[in-house]
């Protein structure tokens, strides 16, 4: 048993969360939240929205809203969606509504400062004179320095992914008026990213510093890192802006000032732990998931959040030394980025409308369903895509004719003759070539989850629920039922045990991937999961699941995935296209 502290990138609440996001940051931290849970670990699962910077000053300003108002009506909105994919946090905040948030970020800072790890110095920044104020990150659009994408932001590049120091993006223009704007000097507070790289980030990075495990990082998130790693310059981590946290009281009288949303933003996943701390009545709880040595930091990002978890977070929480009573801050344990998920072909964009109306899509398929296809499909090593053939493929070939099917062929045909009671079983099955192929494959549902690899977690399941099927078919207890020999009818009985008490099995092994659906099944089992299903248990590949008490009363066979139809799925690329005015 170990001590995990999960985390999910906070999206921005300044927009719907599509299944891109998804896919890519919270369905895979639930179901290995799930997962740990099931396999005795304490665990914490922490998100919320992040709620300051220009991603949100922008467009609340476009939209002429109130900030509040804009963001509380989508972190109303964005938390809708995640409980409609069952996606549950233990704490749920937001950067501006977290009351541990503005004090626990300025302490970081004044903590820097103190440490001599951040430096203030007056620059040139790009000012509007339209509009009387500078215009930091998104404020401002121009040509990448880099690659030459021409809707370059004044921080990085949406095609390239670089940072971007603004004064050398070409061509800038101001969002908010369409201006040419001048350069202007003003004050900013930067952080000394090459002197923390020699305090020990490198020495974490790569291992050497033992008292900082972690996990082995994966492929994208390595070669991203060793690449920053080799030319790490200072970075401003505080902008001119009316809506962020404020400077600590004591740094300057400049009117303005507050802290970078990067800055603040990982900060908010140590204020809501606080929050949730609080919550359960003891403050200080929260240092046993960022101060305990032993507990694993883990977040859960998209791969354009690398940089800041991998380099810049990491620093900061470095850079606090033991200026958190005397004890060192936890550094992740493990990133597992993943790459971008698609939709048909091309990039999510609401301003496209190029993306799924998520209210429709719950009116019409099952949360679980789509769970499992955005896991079978999640961008884990490159980018994938959402494709509705491919939903409606996962949903009938996997889940009804593979899944569902075998549940309802065992329950329905023990309904039928065995009056919906475990029949007795001779043990004759036992040792069953396909019954062991099952029991390899479940064997490496949990492995592949601890790695964080849920296509191949997916795909063990169904290759489970493929042998399961082949079982039934060899055994055909449709044709031993009739038989008169005695032996055939012990033969029948043991087949249906077996399949019922691999059912169970399946119940679990199905629940961090689609837990309604999971329970709908212990549902339907009855007698046979009266008992605690939140348990993943031992059986694997040297133990099958233990035999069941005969006599013990099943539930009512039901369906456990609804069937897609071609003109359905033939209707949603139709809407897809028209509504995006692409129809070819
Ligand atoms: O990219 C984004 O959507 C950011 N809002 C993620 C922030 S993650 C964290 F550091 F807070
Ligand atoms: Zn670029």
């Amino acid at each position: 048993m170990a001590q995990f502290l999960v985390t999910s990138a906070l999206p921005y609440a300044n927009g719907p969360i599509h299944f891109g996001h998804v896919a890519g940051a919270y369905l895979p931290a639930d179901v290995y939240v799930r997962y740990l849970r099931m396999t005795g670990n304490d665990v914490l699962y922490v998100c919320g929205t992040d709620e300051y910077g220009v991603a949100i000053t922008l467009k609340a300003e476009q939209e002429g809203s109130d900030y509040r108002e804009y963001l509380d009506k989508w972190h109303n909105e964005i938390r809708a969606l995640f409980d409609r994919f069952g996606i549950h946090f233990d704490i749920f905040s937001g950067t501006s509504r977290c009351p541990h948030h503005e004090k626990t970020a300025q302490a970081f800072f004044a903590h820097l400062l103190e440490q001599k790890l951040v430096q203030d110095r007056v620059e040139k920044q790009w000012f509007s004179e339209e509009s009387g104020r500078f215009l930091p990150d998104r404020y401002l659009q121009g040509t990448c320095p880099d690659c030459g994408h021409e809707k370059a932001r004044g921080d990085e590049c949406p095609a390239c992914g670089t940072w971007i120091d603004a004064s050398q993006l070409g061509n800038p223009t101001s969002l908010i008026d369409g201006s040419k704007p001048i350069l202007k000097d003003t004050r900013h507070w930067y952080l000394d990213l090459p002197k923390i790289q020699e305090l020990g980030l490198e020495d974490w990075y790569t291992g050497k510093d033992s008292s900082r495990p972690h996990a082995d990082w994966k492929p994208n998130v390595h070669g991203h890192v060793k690449a920053m790693l080799k030319d790490l310059q200072e970075r401003p981590i505080t902008r001119d802006l009316p809506w962020g946290v404020p400077l600590p009281d004591g740094i300057t009288d400049e009117e303005g000032k507050v802290l970078y949303v990067w800055f603040d933003a990982p900060i908010g996943y140590i204020s809501q732990t606080m929050e949730w701390a609080e919550k359960q009545g003891n403050l200080e709880a929260w240092r046993d998931w960022w101060q305990n040595p032993d507990c694993r930091v883990v977040h859960f990002i998209g791969k354009d959040n690398i940089a800041f978890h991998m380099v810049v977070f990491p620093s900061m929480l470095l850079g606090q030394g033991d200026s958190w009573d005397g004890k060192p801050l936890n550094l992740p344990w493990s990133v597992p980025a993943n790459e971008f998920y698609n939709l048909q072909g091309r990039k999510f964009s609401t301003s496209e409308n190029w993306y799924l109306d998520n209210e429709k899509f719950f009116e019409n398929y099952s949360a679980d369903a789509a769970r499992f296809h955005l896991l079978i499909t999640a961008p884990e090593t490159s980018d994938s895509e959402f494709t509705w053939e491919g939903f409606q493929t996962t949903n009938n070939s996997l889940l009804a004719d593979k899944l569902g099917n075998f549940a309802s062929r065992v329950l329905k045909f023990n309904a039928k003759r065995y009056d919906a009671m475990v029949p007795s079983s001779n043990g004759c099955c036992d040792g069953d070539q396909a019954l062991k192929d099952a029991d390899r494959a479940w064997a490496a549902v949990g492995p592949h989850l601890e790695k964080n690899e849920y296509r191949k977690a997916s795909q063990s399941l169904m290759a489970g629920c493929d042998s399961l099927n082949q079982f039934f078919d060899s055994r055909a207890p449709w044709k031993l039922i009739k038989s008169e020999n005695k032996a055939d009818l012990e033969e029948c009985s043991a087949v249906l045990e077996r399949c019922i008490a691999y059912l169970e099995l399946l119940s679990r092994r199905l629940a961090p991937f689609c837990p309604t659906s999971a329970q709908k099944l212990r549902d339907m089992l009855g007698d046979v999961a009266s008992g605690d299903g939140s348990l993943w248990g031992e059986e694997g590949v040297d133990s099958p699941p233990a035999k069941i008490s005969p006599g013990l009363a099943l539930g009512e066979a039901g369906v456990l995935f609804k069937k897609i139809e071609d003109q359905e799925v033939q209707n949603e690329i139709e809407n897809l296209l028209n509504a995006s005015q692409l129809k070819a």
